[in-house]
């Protein structure tokens, strides 16, 4: 398996380009199921997790592809309704899939996903909503058989967690469903902001996304559709903290930072330059950062995919600050890997008590999912000395070619393909 080798000590000047957002272009993939029109999508990021959605829309029957960043596709024959395991296991956000094949089949079966690194991650709020409607469940031989034979029927549902994925599976079924249906405490996030604009450019009925009251009324079919993906506004606070942490200087462009407005207000409270201009963010530092305390919470909240990112950032600022993780159950797993490279930070609950220190010493360190893999090549950039991490494929599920982007401005880094 691939490694990432870091030798740190490296300011980082310079520019870089930002992708399209890998939390958007899955569930807009899994859109294109909706329809036997032609989709085209740009901006789409060179993620493993693009290339598993891709193998998996072709083996459900989209006849799909990617060349560079641009993504088509289009029926090529009678849609399969089962998801296997070997296919959901890689990649949670499969169970995308349920949305529009009980939309378009009236059925769907899924393998169980099962839990991941950072919690148990159940899809029970997705479920409660296709009950509600209309649809019946069973789950059999680690498979969730989901019937909605009549078509499924627009409802009010209620949503005990703003949870993302359920929003986005609700949104993929009501568009064809039979009458109208409201989403009570929908997520909020850009992501479900820029599907909900690809299902109507489709020609679906979607008001109020962004917002947590959705209402989508149903129609009868829906056409293909061109868009480009948003920008990746977790890339981009990735890149905004490695910055902060090595005492640089850089500009990020293909930026949209009105989707990351917290991350850049905390970054600016503990004493950073940052300065904003259309779709481009300078990022400078002038001087000692003051420690930040954070708690994750849905969006607009801090996020809990910068959470990782942003404890590694305090192990080397002066002071003691908090960080609080309300999301996930187990999102705390880089803590320990941290502690290998010398940060002084204790675990409490859902919260993490962090002492800074005036080094990291580089060293070997695993990575244990996706953004704590981006917090290890945080610590890496600053640490003494040569820091060496092992299982870097969960970081290519959602960075687009990371090394290549950080050795451009300047860091010592690099793959050791073993
Ligand atoms: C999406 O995951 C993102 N993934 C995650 O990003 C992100 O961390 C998360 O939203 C929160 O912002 C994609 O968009 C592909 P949730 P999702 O449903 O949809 C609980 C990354 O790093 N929950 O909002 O799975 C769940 O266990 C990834 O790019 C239920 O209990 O997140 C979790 O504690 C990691 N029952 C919380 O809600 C359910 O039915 C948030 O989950 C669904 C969720």
């Amino acid at each position: 398996m691939d490694k990432i080798v870091v030798h740190g000590g490296e300011r980082l000047h310079g520019s870089i380009k930002m992708s399209g957002s890998k939390n958007s272009a899955l569930p807009i993939l899994f859109a294109t199921l909706l329809t036997n029109d032609k989709c085209k999508m740009t901006n789409v990021p060179d993620l493993a997790d693009i290339k598993t959605t891709i193998d998996f829309l072709n083996f459900i029957g989209k006849k799909t592809s990617k060349k560079l960043n641009i993504v088509i596709a289009e029926e090529s024959s009678k849609l399969n309704h089962i998801a296997p395991y070997d296919l959901v296991r890689k990649m949670r956000a499969s169970v995308l899939v349920m949305g529009p094949l009980l939309a378009r089949l009236g059925k769907v079966d899924v393998s169980l996903p099962g839990g991941c690194a950072i919690g148990a991650r159940p899809i029970d709020i997705h479920l409660e909503a296709f009950k509600k409607m209309g649809a019946t469940i069973e789950l059999k031989e680690g498979y969730i058989k989901i019937f909605a034979e009549k078509g499924l029927t627009g409802a009010d549902i209620e949503f005990r967690f703003a949870s993302v994925g359920a929003t986005e599976n609700v949104l993929l079924a009501s568009v064809l469903a039979k009458g109208t249906t409201r989403i009570i405490n929908a997520a909020k996030e850009p992501e479900i902001q820029d599907l909900a604009v690809v299902l109507n450019e489709m020609g679906a009925k979607v008001s109020g996304a962004g917002t947590a009251i959705i209402t989508i009324e149903g129609v009868e079919s829906l056409s293909g559709f061109c868009h480009s993906i948003i920008s990746d506004r977790i890339e981009t606070a990735t890149y905004m903290i490695a910055t902060a942490m090595t005492k640089g200087n850089v500009t990020l462009t293909n930026v949209q930072p009105e989707h990351l407005q917290i991350v850049i207000d905390k970054l600016i409270e503990s004493g950073l330059e940052i300065k904003i201009s259309n779709n481009e963010i300078n990022i400078k530092w002038v001087k000692p950062l003051k420690p930040i305390n954070i708690k994750t919470e849905i969006y607009p909240g801090f996020p809990t995919d910068i959470q990782a990112q942003w404890m590694a950032l305090m192990c080397l600022i002066q002071g003691n600050s908090i960080v609080e993780e309300t999301v996930f159950e187990n999102r705390f797993l880089h803590v320990c890997e941290l502690q290998r490279l010398g940060a002084n930070i204790k675990i409490d609950g859902k919260n993490v008590y962090i002492t800074g220190v005036d080094n990291l010493s580089g060293a070997p360190v695993m990575v244990s999912d996706l953004r704590a893999g981006a917090a290890l090549v945080l610590a890496g950039l600053c640490a003494n000395g040569k820091t060496e991490i092992s299982r870097i494929y969960h970081l290519d599920r959602g960075y687009d070619s990371l090394e290549k982007k950080f050795s451009k401005l300047g860091a010592n880094i690099r793959r050791i393909k073993e």
